[in-house]
């Protein structure tokens, strides 16, 4: 047993893991320091929105764009680049008092967090021997997790102590520095590497991160096959294909839907949410949100492959459903004009912190997931980069609209349209989606290339 070889690939994925933590610092700072932003730069309401989703708008052209970098410069280098603009772009923005530089740090944050939110998965698939795949990048979706609770906790004792949104801002640099020098030391991606025709490099590269010679000498053959495949057909080709369009049309409606089921309203905003509802101090269930949004993750990771992925869907649409439905009915009670008393308030924080978990369990890692099983291997690049900017798209839009939704109609207009949003995911997911648990990436693509129907390609052949 080669332990040293062990020893660089988590080294590896500890560090390139941590621009998922940086995407869910970046994409948890709002909550919590929109307010202080909004009164000491004289933001409206909507300008605020518009701080809060420019980040995203960067994120749909980081997707993009990291596509195309990673493929020339490599997926080690993308990565420093990232990191880079993460520390360079928290710093500048955490000292700026001009508002246009304040949107365009966060802008270039949002092409910093884009970029990661494709690169990290790949190198992370790419360095990591085929046993330990999939729970790197599972360990992808933790780390997000991890990142969101994270600075929710900190902004809330920064808010608690010193009111300063610049800390809660400039506290970011501090990991991204770590995952500036750390992804320096990583190794480079042995695919990349072979697409570039240096096999002698990635054939170092997997001796150090190999733990026998078979397996460097079975994964040297299956990336030139791959790689061969890949060239036959690129990713725009594939959009003549039916069968490609109608997976790629799948894994973009099963991210939107991800997205419209209205977690990152909730991710987001719920500090106003909650103020609105009445709560004097709305950091404790924003941290206690975050803390059981990362231990149920966990669940999820250890159990997506024994449960299969519809049960877990069903059941996670369905209770989001139902809280989604109480949320909405307490605004309507509190907007008709009567005070929520404690006991409405703790129903209103329990099915939040449910919905949370709900989603937790479901539509977060599993969608991922998803997306990454159900593309022929000649169209996956493709497949992700669409089905990951669709993710930012919507996202954009949700983070964009809620807080004017609920200011001009109301709370439970807000919540009534996410839980329609996941009424109508049963039927994508029913009549639709794929069961992939237990299948391999082989048999998929075979069924799907012999014109299966879209929810039958998970089937055995
Ligand atoms: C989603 C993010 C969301 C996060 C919450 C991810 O799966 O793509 O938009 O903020 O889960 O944990």
């Amino acid at each position: 047993m080669n332990s040293k070889a062990i020893k660089t690939v988590k080294l590896a994925c500890v560090f390139a893991g941590l621009g998922g933590l940086l995407f869910g610092l970046d994409q948890g700072f709002i909550n919590g320091s929109l307010g202080y932003i909004r009164e000491e730069m004289h933001l409206s309401l909507t300008q605020g929105e518009s701080f809060a989703s420019i980040m995203l708008i960067g994120c749909i052209i980081g997707v993009f764009c990291s596509g195309w970098v990673s493929r020339n410069i490599g997926r080690k280098r993308t990565l420093i680049l990232a990191a880079l603009f993460f520390a360079l772009f928290t710093f500048l923005g955490s000292i700026t008092h001009n508002v246009v530089v304040l949107f365009g740090t966060r802008f270039a944050l949002g092409l910093a967090v884009g970029c990661a939110s494709f690169v990290v998965p790949l190198y992370l698939s790419e360095i990591a021997p085929t046993k330990m795949r999939g729970g790197f990048i599972a360990m992808y979706q933790f780390m997000i997790t991890v990142g969101i609770f994270l600075i929710f906790l900190s902004n809330s004792i920064i808010a608690a102590y010193l009111e300063s949104w610049r800390l809660m801002l400039g506290i970011i640099a501090v990991p991204a520095l770590v995952m500036f020098f750390g992804v320096i030391v990583i190794p480079k991606s042995p695919r990349w590497l072979m697409l570039k025709g240096k096999e002698d490099e990635a054939e170092k590269v997997l001796k150090s991160t190999r733990e026998t010679d078979e397996e460097v000498a079975f994964e040297l053959k299956e990336i030139r096959e791959s790689i061969a495949s890949e060239k036959k057909q690129s990713g725009w080709l594939m959009l003549r294909k039916s069968y490609f369009l109608k997976v790629l049309a799948l894994g973009i409606l099963l991210m939107l839907l991800q997205q419209f089921s209205g977690i990152n309203s909730v991710i987001y905003y719920s500090g106003e949410i909650f103020k609105k509802a009445g709560f004097t101090n709305p950091n404790i269930g924003t941290v206690v949100m975050g803390l059981i949004n990362v231990f149920v993750t966990i669940i999820a990771i250890k159990y997506v492959d024994k449960w299969g992925r519809k049960p877990i869907l069903y059941f996670g649409l369905t209770v989001m459903t139902i809280m989604l439905i109480i949320i909405g009915v307490l605004f309507r009670v509190q907007e008709s004009g009567i005070e929520l008393n404690s006991i409405f308030k703790s129903t209103l924080l329990v099915a939040c912190l449910v919905y949370v978990a709900s989603f937790a369990v479901s539509l977060g890692p599993i969608m991922w997931i998803i997306c990454a099983e159900i593309f022929p291997l000649e169209g996956r690049d493709f497949g992700v980069t669409a089905t990951t900017a669709a993710c930012w798209i919507g996202c954009t839009i949700v983070v964009q609209f809620s807080l004017s939704i609920m200011h001009s109609f109301g709370g439970a207009v807000l919540f009534f349209v996410f839980a329609v949003c996941c009424i109508l995911g049963f039927f994508l997911i029913k009549f639709f989606t794929p069961e992939t648990k237990g299948i391999s990436l082989e048999e998929i693509e075979i069924n799907l290339k012999n014109g299966t129907k879209l929810k039958d390609i998970g089937n055995k052949i």
